[in-house]
């Protein structure tokens, strides 16, 4: 950055508010007056038409954005809920959305849950930075789960110099302080917190879907499951206060979106160390009360501490989908006490059947790992028997992946690679049995869609999902897009329905 536009940094950072959000808005500003000045100095060099060229250039001047970014968001709903927010703030600082990596600010939302997914970051880094070479401007930024592994952020520093700006998971809402400090400073800032109590409420997010939206509730959590690292780089459980969620909720109702996806590592302890605890149960209750919403979601659900209470409310509601992803992990209550799940196989069956009873037609979904260390024939075959008597509709199947500090990685007998890719196979060809059996059950009824988008492979069809999350594609345009139509469901394709749209 040219030395012409550094503020006068001391003088910046004693007028700053110290209360957020008022202090990133601060920050906001500030960044916001440092890219205009330098997009200014562009244009005038004739270095600006270069770069973003004569379209783009026009779009950019009359949204008054002086630069690009473009976010690249791996692993969960989380991190995607996090995305949006950091897209608020980029395009409040001044940033117009791109979708290549040549934009002036490109930002890795990162996941660490399996090593494969670690690799991938590494993998694309390489790329960005043979690219930065090219464009010098350019901001990389790093951030999310893997940036909270101390290990990571070293190796980042020494062999991947370029990176500009490092933060993790607690500290999103910082991102305009920290491009701010980036700007005046010519060095890496690296800002990594272990751990937080605080949530920041009332910051700028941009939505990716017009008609349905992610809504954290809580944030954290505590259950350890042997094999899971989250914990470690999501820190302690936090529920957000249930006013604030009912807030937000209705201001995105009254922006015009029907669905909303409450999330959660664990939705059900949902509330339990608030000032005044309540349950998830009635957080849903409180959620249904707004109106406009038409679609309740949630995720993820953990099977220890599923309510009765929450089935009640599932059953009495007209607007909580059909719908329970319940994370099995494993079939033999032997490894499900090793991974530190507190349930048994027969309480899971059980909870399940109970579920099912109550709530006709729901849909249940899973996620299992193959090859958790110590792992038998015996209790692989367990997992398969969970999979034939509960009969999921899908289910996300992982191969156990050991992350660096769990206990699950210090156990002796990992199972060898080649028993574990032979049992997962024999799962990932059961589950989809099982799936293309039972989630066809509503061929020839008509039912309510929600339209998302116009068909990847075919423009004359749209794509939408029934309350109970299958895909359903049929003729349309995009005037239905965000819209709830009935639909007949005509033919089962295995894991979606062909249909026609009803009057
Ligand atoms: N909070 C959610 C899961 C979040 S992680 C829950 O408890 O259900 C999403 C999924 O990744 C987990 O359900 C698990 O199946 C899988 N997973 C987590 N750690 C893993 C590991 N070390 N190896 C393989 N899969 C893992
Ligand atoms: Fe990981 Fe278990 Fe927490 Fe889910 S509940 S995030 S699997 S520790
Ligand atoms: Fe990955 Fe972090 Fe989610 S590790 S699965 S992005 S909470």
């Amino acid at each position: 950055m040219n030395s012409n536009f550094i503020d006068n940094e001391q003088n910046i950072y004693q007028h700053a508010p110290a209360a957020e959000p008022e202090r990133q808005l601060y920050f906001m500003e500030k960044a916001r007056t440092l890219l205009k000045a330098r997009f200014e100095s562009m244009l005038a060099s004739g270095e600006a038409l270069n770069q973003y060229g004569q379209e783009m250039l026009d779009k950019m001047i009359s949204r008054q954005a002086y630069g690009t970014f473009c976010i690249q968001t791996f692993g969960c709903q989380m991190n995607a809920k996090d995305s949006e927010k950091l897209a608020g703030i980029l395009e409040s600082i001044g940033f117009i959305e791109v979708d290549t990596e040549t934009a002036d600010f490109v930002l890795y939302n990162t996941c660490t849950v399996r090593e494969n997914a670690n690799l991938r970051v590494y993998g694309r880094l390489g790329q960005l930075g043979a690219l930065k070479k090219k464009h010098p401007r350019m901001m990389i930024a790093l951030c999310g789960c893997m940036m909270q592994e101390k290990e990571v952020v070293e190796k980042l520093k020494k062999s991947y110099r370029f990176v500009d700006l490092i933060f993790g998971t607690h500290n999103i809402y910082q991102l305009a302080e920290l491009i701010y400090r980036r700007l005046n400073q010519k060095k890496m800032v690296v800002e990594v917190w272990e751990g937080t109590d605080k949530i920041v409420e009332n910051l700028p997010a941009e939505r990716k879907y017009a008609f349905k939206s992610g809504v954290n509730i809580m944030f954290g959590c505590n259950n350890f499951c042997s094999y899971c690292i989250v914990p470690y780089v999501r820190g302690r459980e936090r529920s957000r206060n249930p006013e604030e969620i009912i807030k937000e909720v209705e201001r995105l109702a009254a922006d015009g979106v029907v669905e909303v996806m409450l999330l959660g590592q664990n939705v059900n302890s949902y509330g339990k160390n608030l000032e005044h605890p309540i349950s998830f149960a009635e957080l849903l209750r409180q959620v249904e009360q707004v109106e406009g919403i038409r679609r309740i979601r949630f995720m993820t659900s953990h099977p220890k501490d599923l309510s009765d209470e929450l089935i009640a409310v599932m059953k009495e509601s007209k607007k909580i989908c059909p719908h329970l992803h319940l994370p099995l992990q494993s079939g033999s209550s032997r490894i499900l006490k090793v991974m530190n799940r507190k349930y048994t196989k027969e309480q899971y069956l059980e909870l399940a059947s109970k579920i099912k009873k109550e709530v006709p037609g729901i849909s249940l979904t899973t996620d299992i790992i193959v090859g958790f260390p110590g792992e038998t024939e015996e209790d692989f075959l367990e997992t398969m028997d969970v999979v034939e008597k509960v009969g999921f509709d899908s289910a996300f199947t992982f191969i156990y992946s050991k992350r660096t500090g769990t206990p699950a990685a210090a156990m002796e007998n990992q199972v060898p690679e080649a028993v574990v890719k032979d049992r997962f196979d024999r799962l990932l060809k059961l589950v989809q049995e099982t799936g293309s059996r039972v989630s066809g059950r509503e061929v020839h009824t008509v039912q309510e869609v929600l339209v998302e988008e116009i068909n990847d492979h075919d423009s004359s069809l749209v794509t939408g999902r029934l309350g109970n999350n299958t895909v359903v594609h049929f003729p349309g345009d995009a005037s239905l897009i965000g819209t709830i139509v009935k639909v007949s469901l005509d033919e089962f394709k295995g894991f979606y329905y062909m249909g026609t749209m009803q009057p």
